[in-house]
């Protein structure tokens, strides 16, 4: 299907879901009851940011109060500015204070189950309060200041949470790097940041095997003089090298550290973290979060996205890993100061067998439940008959991040996982956003498959031509962000060329959010995809700049082109075309198969697993344009063996497209 058939396609679906029935009843009371108090209250936050989060801000803890709640205009802005406070405190700490320490704050369970039955840690906010201490503790030991860079490359273990919130406790930035990266994207990242600590796992658990995590992080710092310790949590007792001196176990130092470390009162825009993401150019870039505003972003719209109450049944879980933006935002920060339980899975959806999810949401009584539409076509494919064993009456809300949601996808969660009495909230939102920018709430908003609906409390989304105008409904454009919200990025770590150039450059005054959109006639926002050289593999952004020097870097390999394809379970996959040097050509389809194996595997090497090319095709030349650009939509058109729609006539060697529709 061509892009304008989907659009067409999409924007034609009008099957309309109120909320359903009770919901309201079972999450304990809607926080916004209907689309009138979402627009009064969206309406108040626009024309006076001022008044709105100040007040929304006055909940939390504050070891000092600001002097203004937002100081400048986009892209410099200020938020909550002479006012100090700290992110551990009002996630963990408050909580102990308040009274609430018996209360449990984070659920986990490790993936093996060799005898039946996995292993689940219960941590209440006071067991956290004391573990984040001995942590943060334990860092500082270790040369850890305010402002430091760690670098934190773990599995899904309450340990990794409990890391990011000891440098923030201590004013330390953290760096997470998700676990399934690369050593030379850690060595990359590390170098990024000049960060000299790492903390890692021996290994993690992935479907019945170990990640070897301690061993990548060797390997990356190999070339690094630079890291003057890791620290290495046991979790799979797995076998490692030890670098004497460098290397210091976890349980020598944390469990040994005293558990009194009082939370630092932080300036309100002092760094709370960098995550590094991918962009149009082959570098990742250091995306910057700061304290207090990121804070009260994520927890407020933690808040009326998921309609969390304290003190009630509720048990959230996102799927996510904690090394993307969904589980900094949404296991953790935004989740914490809600004082709802956020629940942590270490392992595979399909381990030991593929109804583990639903498995633990029916052990955990799991209310919340919030993962990716890759993730619900795999479920689809994997059949209805893994839910349907498994009691999930406890589900009250389904959240969704990181893709557009095909219909039938959205349809499949509606029916088979929420027994048409759970809303779906279809959430659109980026690392660079901090927290949810467009979507539904849960009690409030009518939602139709394959919409994120409307704009969260406060954010000023619209289309907008490429000269920034905003285009009538149902005209497809650029999706902006017209004035500043809290929880926006303040830069790219190190590169304020980047970040002009990045976000700010093409549509003067606007955030440009660097995908395509339209609004029906309702005025829901329908996402149509990037429109940059980034493309969304099973809801992760990969970078094709960074795929195609990861393939270049091939001794076989002289040029490459990287674009995505429609995958059914991925949404997008990564098809590569790359031209060989002459002697390296495969003469028979037996050495092709090997090369194009090898290929996929050094990706994986250079990057990880993520960025494997789902497709590899060699050609003898990339069609390019007379000035020498590749035409990347034709490679697109050629990919998905489909007509093409462009123009021919700038292609500078005709021959070259008949030997890439031959060869595909
Ligand atoms: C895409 C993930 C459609 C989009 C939180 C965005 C979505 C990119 C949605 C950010 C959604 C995220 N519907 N597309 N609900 N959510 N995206 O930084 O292209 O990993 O620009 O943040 O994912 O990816 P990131």
């Amino acid at each position: 299907m061509s892009e304008d058939a989907r659009i067409e396609s999409v924007l034609h679906e009008d099957r309309l879901f109120p909320p359903p029935q009770g919901i309201a009843e079972r999450l304990g009371g809607a926080l916004i009851g209907d689309l009138d108090q979402w627009r009064e209250e969206h309406e108040r936050a626009l024309s006076d940011p001022d008044e709105y989060w100040g007040s929304v801000a006055s909940k939390f803890w504050w070891a000092k109060s600001w002097d203004s709640v937002l100081r400048g205009t986009m892209p410099d802005t200020a938020w909550f500015d002479g006012g100090q406070t700290n992110v551990c405190f009002n996630c963990v700490d408050r909580h102990v204070v308040a009274g609430h320490g018996d209360q449990v704050g984070l659920v986990w369970e490790g993936e093996p189950t060799d005898d039946g039955t996995p292993e689940i840690r219960r941590l209440t906010w006071s067991m956290l309060q004391e573990e984040i201490s001995r942590t943060a503790n334990a860092l500082r030991d270790l040369g850890v200041q305010s402002g430091d860079v760690v670098t934190i490359y773990m599995g899904m273990v309450p340990e990794l949470a409990i890391t990011m919130l000891a440098c923030a406790r201590i004013g330390a930035v953290h760096s997470v790097i998700f676990g399934g990266f690369s050593a030379s994207a850690i060595a990359d990242r590390v170098q990024d940041a000049q960060s000299k600590i790492v903390v890692t796992c021996d290994g993690s658990w992935r479907r019945g095997s170990v990640v070897p995590l301690k061993a990548n992080v060797d390997e990356a710092l190999a070339s690094i003089d630079l890291v003057k310790h890791v620290l290495v949590l046991k979790r799979c007792k797995n076998d490692l090298e030890w670098h004497g001196g460098r290397d210091v176990w976890w349980h020598d130092v944390v469990d040994s550290a005293s558990s009194e470390c009082p939370c630092v009162p932080m300036d309100a825009e002092a760094p709370l973290f960098l995550l590094y993401t991918s962009g149009s150019t082959g570098k990742p870039k250091g995306i910057l979060h700061t304290t207090a505003g990121y804070m009260v972003w994520t927890a407020h719209t933690a808040k009326n996205t998921f309609n969390l109450r304290a003190d009630s049944d509720q048990m959230y879980w996102c799927t996510a890993d904690c090394g993307w933006i969904t589980g900094h935002s949404y296991i953790v920060y935004g989740i914490m100061p809600n004082r709802v339980p956020t629940l942590m899975y270490e392992g595979a959806p399909n381990a030991p067998a593929e109804d583990r999810f639903w498995d633990i949401c029916a052990r955990h009584k799991v209310t919340h439940f919030y993962t990716a539409p890759t993730a619900i076509r795999a479920f689809m494919k994997w059949g209805d008959e893994h839910p349907s064993r498994h009691d999930l009456s406890s589900l009250q809300v389904l959240g969704t991040v990181g893709e557009p949601i095909n219909p039938e996808a959205w349809m499949w969660y509606y029916r088979v996982i929420g027994h048409e009495r759970c809303p779906i909230v279809d959430t659109w939102w980026q690392t660079e956003t901090g927290g949810h920018m467009i979507t539904p709430l849960p009690c409030a908003t009518p939602t139709v498959p394959g919409s994120c609906t409307l704009p969260a409390i406060g954010v000023d989304a619209a289309i907008v031509d490429q000269d920034g105008q905003e285009v009538p409904h149902g005209t497809g454009g650029l999706l902006a962000i017209r004035k500043p919200w809290p929880g926006m990025l303040r830069g790219i770590y190190g590169d304020r060329d980047r970040f002009m150039d990045t976000y700010w450059a093409r549509l003067p005054g606007l955030y440009f959010a660097g995908d395509g959109a339209r609004r029906d006639e309702r005025g829901y926002f329908w996402i149509m995809g990037r429109v940059d050289d980034v493309i969304n593999v099973s809801g992760h952004r990969m970078g094709t700049m960074e795929v195609e020097s990861a393939l270049v870097s091939h001794p076989s390999v002289v040029e490459a082109a990287v674009v995505g394809v429609p995958h059914e379970i991925k949404g997008t996959g990564i098809a590569a075309f790359c031209t060989l040097i002459p002697e390296q050509r495969p003469k028979t389809p037996e050495d092709q198969e090997a090369l194009m194996a090898e290929l996929r595997a050094h990706v994986g090497r250079e990057i990880g697993a993520i960025a494997k090319p789902d497709l590899v095709r060699f050609t003898d030349a990339l069609p390019k344009t007379r000035s020498g650009k590749i035409m990347r939509r034709l490679l697109r058109d050629v990919a998905a063996g489909v007509e093409s729609t462009q123009d021919m006539t700038t292609l500078e060697d005709p021959k070259v497209l008949s030997q890439l529709r031959g060869e595909v």
